[in-house]
């Protein structure tokens, strides 16, 4: 297994080209499978999560084809022979959940391995069902799998979310867009990529309003054709490169960055005292002056500070003045990251859902293991600023989700390197 080592550096600067979102991606592929019609998507991301859904939608029968090094994904669901995704892909990835809505609205069948849980919680889709039985949808649970079926094809229903579950929100919307009849969704998520799916959809002949906003109605039509979508920029991995000269000092430009993508993240960061600065290219991120100061985040559903940054973020206020607390208010087991920035003389102190840090002067180097997507990163932050060396094992969980890291880091004078372990 590969491992990257960093060594703790000085000021960053530069420019770091921001990709197309992950899971804007991950979710805009499984919409091939809703027409015969070709989709391509453009500004795709090169990650071992898109290579995943590529595998998973190829054994359904659709054509997916890479283009320009994985940045175009031309896909064609005119043969679509399968409609069983297996328990040994969507274990390795629980965005495969998302093929459920399409190929049910579209086949009024489907039969989709549960994901099971992962790193950071059970993960449930109690709210992805709910939300397809009220469209119509007859549901057995067996051996594993969802067995799912609409034999007169799916109808319009009112959908109500316990939780804006972003997942949930994705599978319902693109069932509806096939359903006979009107589909109202309430307390849906309004994250960025799930205003991309709709564009996508709409693109494609689908009739959606609200998309952004809490409620969303969907008129049902009888087909839709395809379109070439360009995917949204990956405003995750954004957040996470504005960390970069917030924690090892330096002015970066983060190309592609926009700040409506993530405007309580740079409120948080304009807090902490690090200034961000909106250009026509992306954002300009440095330390306004002198130390970053200790703040409070509660991770909360779009708009609010994203979970896919708590970790980062914590790798930042590890060395700000004064104590701050982190509230993880979605995941159930998402501070696992506290441990390993420990070993890096963080101070930091976990109960339940909040962990609070106590700022101390300066992390030092050490071997650390990556425990998952967003963990990974935040250790590799940490390193940048660290006295001496940080060596992150288990980097096949950044793969899932940063393209090209250490190019887009050491373009920026950060002292890293990939290991390749025999
Ligand atoms: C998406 O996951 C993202 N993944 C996650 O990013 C992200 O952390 C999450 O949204 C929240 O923003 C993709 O888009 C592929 P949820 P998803 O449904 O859809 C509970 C990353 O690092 N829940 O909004 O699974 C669930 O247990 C990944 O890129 C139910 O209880 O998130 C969790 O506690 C990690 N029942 C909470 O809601 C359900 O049916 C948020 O889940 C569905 C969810």
């Amino acid at each position: 297994m590969d491992s990257i080592l960093v060594k703790g550096g000085g000021a960053l600067s530069g420019q770091i080209p921001i990709a197309g979102a992950k899971n804007a991606c991950l979710t805009l592929m499984p919409a091939t499978l809703l027409s015969e019609e070709p989709l391509t998507l453009i500004n795709a991301p090169r990650l071992s999560d898109i290579r995943t859904m590529t595998q998973l939608l190829q054994s359904l029968g659709a054509e997916v084809t890479s283009l320009q090094g994985g940045q175009v994904l031309a896909m064609s669901s005119h043969d679509i022979h399968n409609r069983m995704a297996h328990y040994d892909i969507v274990r390795k990835m629980r965005a495969s959940i998302l093929v459920l809505g399409p190929l049910l609205a579209r086949f009024g069948e489907a039969v989709v391995s549960l994901p099971g849980g992962c790193a950071i919680g059970a993960r449930p889709v109690d709210l992805h069902l709910k939300a397809l039985e009220a469209m119509g949808a007859t549901l057995d649970l067996r051996d594993g799998y969802v067995h799912a079926t609409a034999k007169n094809g799916l109808k319009g229903g009112q959908v109500a979310f316990d939780f804006a579950s972003v997942g949930a929100t994705e599978n319902a919307l693109m069932a509806a867009t096939l359903a006979k009849g009107t589909t109202v969704l309430k307390n849906a998520a309004r994250e960025p990529e799930i205003v991309d799916l709709a564009r996508c959809l709409r693109a494609m002949g689908a009739r959606i309003e609200g998309e952004g906003t809490s409620v969303m109605t969907i008129e049902g039509v009888d087909r839709l054709g395809g379109a070439t979508h360009t995917v949204v920029t990956d405003r995750i991995e954004l957040g996470t490169y504005m960390l970069a000269p917030a924690i090892c000092g330096g002015e970066v430009e983060l190309l592609g960055g926009r700040i409506a993508l993530l405007e309580a993240f740079c409120e948080k960061l304009d807090a902490a005292g690090v200034s961000v600065r909106e250009t026509e290219k992306g954002l300009v991120v440095a330390r306004k002056n002198g130390d970053i100061r200790a703040v409070d985040v509660t991770t909360a559903p779009f708009p609010g500070f994203p979970t896919d940054l708590q970790a980062q973020m914590m790798a930042l206020l590890c060395t700000a003045a004064g104590t701050s607390h982190l509230e993880e208010k979605i995941f159930e087991n998402r501070f696992m990251h506290a441990p390993e920035l420990m070993r890096m003389g963080a101070n930091i102190d976990v109960h339940g859902g909040t962990a609070t840090v106590k700022g101390v002067k300066k992390l030092r180097g050490a071997p650390v293991m990556a425990t998952d997507l967003r963990a990974s990163v935040s250790l590799i932050l940490a390193g940048l600023a660290a006295e001496g060396e940080t060596r992150v094992s288990r980097v096949y969980h950044l793969d899932r989700g940063y393209e090209h890291v250490v190019a887009k880091l050491s373009g920026v004078g950060a002292n890293i390197e990939r290991i390749t372990e025999q």
